[in-house]
């Protein structure tokens, strides 16, 4: 496969912090609307850090691995650090991905800054 780089065919194959937090402290939804894909962050906060995080994605590979990475690449960060994660840092992180599969990393950073978001909302009850 010339087309994707080792560190996106290891997370891809070995998905990080798959599934689900029950009684997340946030919770993100994002849909591709280029292909429809769907991912879903869970956060757990503690002490203004992800203390735990992961996710699921109904998506292509590309979207899997960019899920994977991101979950990695935000665990033990303080929110402030983890809204400042890029789709670029982590398509940059995976080794690049394929110009025409460069939408698929628009998901990751997205679902966790709305899982973040959701968190903060709810603490401004
Ligand atoms: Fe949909 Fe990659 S094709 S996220």
């Amino acid at each position: 496969m010339p087309f994707y780089s080792e560190k996106v065919l290891d997370h891809f194959k070995h998905p990080r912090n798959v599934g689900e937090i029950e009684n997340a402290d946030g919770t993100g939804e994002v849909g591709n609307p280029v292909c429809g894909d769907m991912m879903t962050f869970y956060v757990k906060i503690k002490d203004n850090k992800i203390e735990d995080v992961k996710f699921k994605t109904f998506g292509c590979g590309a979207a899997i691995a960019v899920s994977s990475m991101v979950s990695e690449m935000a665990k033990g960060k303080t929110l402030e650090e983890a809204m400042k994660l890029t789709n670029e840092m982590v398509a940059q992180e995976l080794g690049g991905l394929p110009p025409n599969k460069l939408h698929c990393s628009n998901l990751g950073a997205d679902a966790l800054h709305k899982a973040i978001e959701n968190y903060l909302t709810k603490q401004n009850k």
